[in-house]
């Protein structure tokens, strides 16, 4: 099978590297890609927000897949032109990719579909919005309605700051609707699956480390590190979850007449009464998917193939045993103003076994690597136990270093927690 990879990210990469183990592939092709993956597989530009310009790459390159990583494309539309085009596509289209590209729009279905999420208010006024964040009792959550790359989320602890906070959502230009809701506490997991609208594969359950800093301190970024499978929930607790949560979504988007055909991710949050849906994603997650395609024991291009023709069967998807760690190596001002050009040494070494470098913000220059970005680089590593794959990881990122670099020392903390009872 001929297939094309959309995106240009560290998630991207372990894609393609799972992909090109699969039987099936015969070519596989990346738009844009990256310079990582560019060593291996040819990649062409393309503008990722445009459905005509990747109709028209699919039909130039004759390919007979479509998979599709980030959520703007999907937001954009591309997958319903590819379908109108009679190009198989895993990755949904634009009415379901709305359960990411609209929090409103997210919470109101969760709440048709009986499903347990946060309370909520949704404003299309931004000054009764912040009348409403002052009188607030406790602690509030303020969200942007629409995609805002990470930057739409602010967790307040009282009315003042979430005020305030509707204000600079505000200028941030992310539109005007917005949400408050009562914030949650307690651990949070994210949970993926691929599925072709009615049936669905559970991948293994992780956790990322979204602050900059250890500890989980300092600003929120795309992500910092994953690790998986997260020993939060049994195997019985994770499956009752997503019939709790993801098969009455799935439901519900087929009956609205936009099934969901892709990866759906749920953000949940293990609060003291139960697991709570704090988001959906109509993707699959970066930086979890480096480490979800180092455990996957399965064909992805069968898996993802099946999606499109709706012939998945509901299960939980093998996993290899063991434990796999991500840790992200950031540029110098990541998140806030990532500083791009430093020489990256150490790329030239091959990797030992079980251990994979994910490219993301890499480019060549005069036949060195340099940064270009602010994620850098995901180094992966899969061992028996979480301590031994942590200290694979941190070997192999001790041998790679760039001016200003920075990455979190304590990835998988949290791992050693025990399995918890589902209420
Ligand atoms: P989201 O973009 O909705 O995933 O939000 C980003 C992050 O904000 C989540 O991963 C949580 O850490 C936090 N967050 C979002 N909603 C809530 C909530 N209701 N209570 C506590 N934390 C939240
Ligand atoms: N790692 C969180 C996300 O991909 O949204």
């Amino acid at each position: 099978m001929k297939v094309l990879l959309l995106g240009s990210g560290a998630r991207e990469h372990a894609l393609a590297w799972k992909l090109a183990q699969s039987p099936l592939l015969t070519t596989l092709h990346c738009a844009p890609g990256n310079a990582g993956m560019a060593e291996r597989w040819p990649c062409q530009p393309v503008d990722l927000v445009s459905p005509p310009a990747v109709v028209a790459l699919v039909k130039r390159l004759a390919v007979e897949l479509v998979v599709v990583g980030p959520e703007a494309p999907l937001v954009a539309g591309v997958a319903d032109a590819l379908k109108a085009a009679g190009i198989a596509v895993f990755g949904p289209v634009q009415a379901a990719a709305m359960v990411e590209g609209s929090k409103i729009f997210s919470k109101e279905l969760m709440q048709t579909a009986g499903l347990p999420t946060a309370k909520w208010e949704a404003f299309d006024d931004l000054a009764k919005a912040e009348m409403r964040a002052r009188s607030w009792q406790g602690p509030v959550v303020v969200k942007a309605d629409g995609l805002a790359a990470g930057k739409g989320v602010v967790v307040a602890d009282n009315g003042v700051q979430g005020a305030e906070a509707v204000r600079s959502l505000g200028q941030l230009g992310a539109g005007k609707r917005l949400i408050l809701e009562e914030r949650l506490t307690g651990p949070e997991l994210s949970l993926m699956v691929l599925t072709d609208g009615e049936h669905y594969a559970l991948l293994a359950p992780s956790q990322d480390h979204k602050r900059v800093g250890d500890g989980d301190t300092g600003p929120n970024t795309g992500g910092m590190g994953a690790y998986a499978p997260a020993p939060l929930l049994s195997r019985q607790a994770l499956e009752r979850v997503a019939e709790q949560v993801i098969a009455p979504m799935l439901r519900e988007l087929k009956k609205q007449g936009s099934p969901f055909v892709g990866a759906l991710y749920a953000g949940l949050m293990l609060t003291p009464t139960g697991p709570q849906v704090i988001e959906f994603n109509c993707r699959l997650g970066d930086p979890e998917t480096q480490v979800l395609m180092m455990q996957l024991d399965e064909d992805l291009l069968g898996l993802m193939a099946s999606c499109t023709r709706g012939e998945l069967v509901t299960r939980t998807l093998k996993s290899h045993p063991g434990v796999s760690v991500a840790v992200v190596l950031a540029a110098q001002g990541y998140p806030e103003a990532p500083v791009s050009g430093a020489v990256i040494t150490g790329l030239e070494q091959p990797t030992p076994s079980d251990v994979e470098r994910f490219h993301a913000g890499t480019a060549r220059k005069n036949e060195r690597w340099v940064v270009n970005g602010g994620r850098v680089l995901s180094v992966c590593a899969h061992a028996d136990s979480l301590t031994e794959a942590q200290a694979l990881a941190y070997r192999e990122v001790a041998r790679i270093s760039f001016a200003g670099g920075h990455f979190r020392r304590d990835i998988g903390a949290g791992g050693g927690t025990a399995p918890r009872p589902l209420k």
